[in-house]
């Protein structure tokens, strides 16, 4: 069946412009490797030095951004220009779809609604004056980076793995999708890449290593770091303050401030 609604999902946005920001995409083969924590680490990194960062949940079916930025309770406001406003914390202005769903509530958004919100995520919304804008894609491959991808193309896409053998599989068809849509790949990041022991410093493998280094080797994109699994991480997670700010001088920190460096670093080369 084709249709005004298969149309609109599919059919580029007229008109669309370049945004003036970079708008970047983390993008996973699937859930749980740690995506909302590199989205919220890296835009709390770029805003700690000074830069105007938005971070958009756009994790449709497990938005995480509430959560791990105590908006727990976040509710999305209008202004009197009929206008939504990002909900401003830890120097982020924010939109996630947590704000729009009551906690543990399943969204069944498909295909026109789903496009048309993800639309007025991106002009409907007062984003204001930014230096970037960090998307929280949901896991996998599907409507979202597509219509988000329309509304506002991405500058490029990050990809974020664990070391496994299942969850590098997965990344490689997630750098596929971003590959068919267009979307330049910046870099792969691997995350839970062993344990620091508490103990002794010493670090340790929690799976085979070099899987990473292997794919970026294998995609043609550098690997931008390697983080660690560090139980501050989650702790930090669920009292909603990013580590990047609530542990600025913990290992974990200064590896998501190189990654946001390297990043910058590699914008240059997909400059539209
Ligand atoms: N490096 C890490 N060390 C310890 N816990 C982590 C790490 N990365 C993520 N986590 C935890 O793992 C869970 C899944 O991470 P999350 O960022 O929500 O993954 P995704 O967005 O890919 O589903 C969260 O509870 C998070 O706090
Ligand atoms: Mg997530
Ligand atoms: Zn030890």
């Amino acid at each position: 069946m084709s249709g005004p609604v298969e149309e609109a999902v599919t059919a580029p946005e007229a008109g669309r412009a370049p945004a003036p920001w970079h708008v970047i995409a983390v993008a996973s083969g699937k859930g749980g490797v740690g995506k909302s924590t590199v989205a919220v680490n890296l835009a709390a990194a770029f805003a700690r030095t000074g830069a105007r960062c938005g971070l958009l949940d756009a994790d449709f079916y497990g938005p995480s951004v509430p959560l791990m930025t105590g908006l727990r309770d976040g509710r999305l406001r209008t202004g009197a220009d009929g206008r939504i406003r990002p909900i401003e914390i830890h120097g982020l202005k924010i939109v996630s779809i947590g704000f729009m769903v009551p906690e543990g509530e399943a969204l069944m958004w498909r295909g026109a609604i789903l496009h048309k919100v993800i639309h007025d995520f991106i002009h409907d919304v007062d984003w204001g004056e930014c230096d970037y804008l960090i998307v929280d894609l949901p896991p996998g491959t599907g409507d979202v980076p597509l219509s988000l991808h329309q509304a506002i193309p991405f500058r490029g896409a990050l990809l974020v793995t664990t070391p496994q053998a299942v969850a590098l599989a997965d990344a490689t068809r997630a750098a596929a999708l971003c590959r068919e849509l267009g979307i330049p790949l910046l870099g792969l990041i691997e995350n839970m890449s062993g344990l620091v022991c508490p103990h002794c410093q010493g670090h340790v493998d929690l799976f085979t290593p070099g899987g990473a280094q292997d794919l970026s080797g294998q995609l043609g994109i550098p690997l931008l770091g390697r983080i660690p699994f560090d139980p501050q991480i989650g702790l930090c997670g669920d009292l909603g303050v990013p580590p990047v700010l609530a542990r600025p001088d913990s290992p974990t920190a200064s590896t998501f401030r190189e990654i946001a460096l390297r990043l910058t670093r590699q914008l240059p080369a997909v400059a539209a």
